[in-house]
């Protein structure tokens, strides 16, 4: 779509001079409907400078416990072999308010995009019971290791049909979840994925641990995303900063399920992590960017060397200014 596209880019140029002339601005962008439609999404937003972007000033949904449940995994279980774990998973159409007043009519599982995590040790019998209570076919496609009959993608639930997912979980890493219906990338894009974490059966080290889906809003249906978040809501880790300790290493499962967009990325400021990619090994890089394409999923482990305020954010500039952006607040 190189017209929406070019709206887009459009957009992000005249976006800063809207602080100060927004009429001047206005003009820029004079005949083109889309982009003046998304300026108004932007203005909402508020162009403000990233350090007023912080607290109050951070144009998120909600009070500051409402993504717990996706921030925070399920604690995780010892190895016990044939342990079954289960979880329930509906599919429903339900709007979500993605930034202040910006609704998104999108297709979840269990009421929320991303999907709930699920959490499984190796050797764990996994069984989703999945509800279908949606307008469309859906599925879940697990990535891993299990039988074909198992994968998602030939048996159909249709609406008001369920199905029942059983596997043994492996391997170990981070992995992710989505439904694998057709058109593939409708279903995706509409919101039915989420992190399924394989814990490994000699277990990490303690960490304070996190899980971040990466994720992308088509919320004017052009087929380009107008906002990028982690776990849903823009700027609610800018609203909300997550406070760690410095005494502790903290343990990101990062996902990556931007559609429309080939990669996305997470880049920390003022310190260095350790990046694995889909957490299955022990090899990793030492750095503080990383690059996802859609699929990819990796564990970063950060031990923080200073207290303090850290920003942390896609390094695609565009999608820091349209919602993918946070903080960690540090503390001894
Ligand atoms: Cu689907
Ligand atoms: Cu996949």
């Amino acid at each position: 779509m190189p017209n929406s596209r070019l709206s887009r880019r459009k957009l992000l140029v005249g976006a800063t001079p809207l602080v100060v002339a927004p009429a001047l601005a206005r003009l820029a962008l004079d005949g083109d409907a889309k982009a003046a439609e998304h300026t108004e999404h932007t203005e909402h937003m508020g162009h403000a400078s990233h350090a007023a972007m912080f607290g109050e000033g951070a144009p998120a949904v909600g009070g500051p416990r409402d993504l717990d449940a996706l921030l925070y995994p399920p604690p995780r279980l010892a190895h016990r072999p044939g342990r079954v774990r289960e979880y329930q998973l509906v599919a429903a159409d339900h709007d979500v308010e993605v930034a202040p007043g910006i609704r998104f009519s999108a297709w979840t599982y269990n009421g929320t995009v991303p999907g709930p995590v699920i959490r499984a040790t190796e050797g764990d019998l996994l069984r989703v019971r999945f509800v279908n209570a949606g307008t469309h076919p859906h599925t879940i496609h697990f990535h891993g290791i299990h039988p074909a009959g198992m994968d998602g993608v030939f048996e159909i639930v249709d609406p008001g049909a369920a199905f029942t997912y059983e596997f043994p979980a492996r391997p170990a890493g981070m992995h992710l979840y989505h439904c694998h219906s057709t058109p593939l990338k409708k279903h995706i894009h509409k919101g039915l994925y989420g992190a399924f974490i394989i814990d490994p059966a000699t277990p990490r080290k303690p960490a304070q641990e996190l899980v971040m889906v990466m994720n992308g809003f088509d919320t004017d249906g052009d087929g380009d995303n107008n906002f990028y978040t982690v776990n849903g809501r823009t700027f609610f880790y800018a609203r909300y900063p997550i406070r760690v300790r410095r005494s502790q290493t903290v343990r990101i499962y990062l996902a990556n399920l931007t559609e429309f967009d080939l990669i996305n990325s997470f880049h920390l400021h003022g310190d260095f992590f350790r990046y694995y990619p889909t957490g299955s090994g022990d090899a990793f890089e030492y750095t503080d960017t990383v690059m996802l394409c859609q699929g990819q999923r990796g564990i970063i482990e950060i031990d923080f060397a200073n207290t303090g305020r850290f920003m942390f954010h896609a390094h695609q500039s565009e999608f820091t200014e349209l919602g993918w952006m946070g903080f960690f607040e540090v503390v001894d």
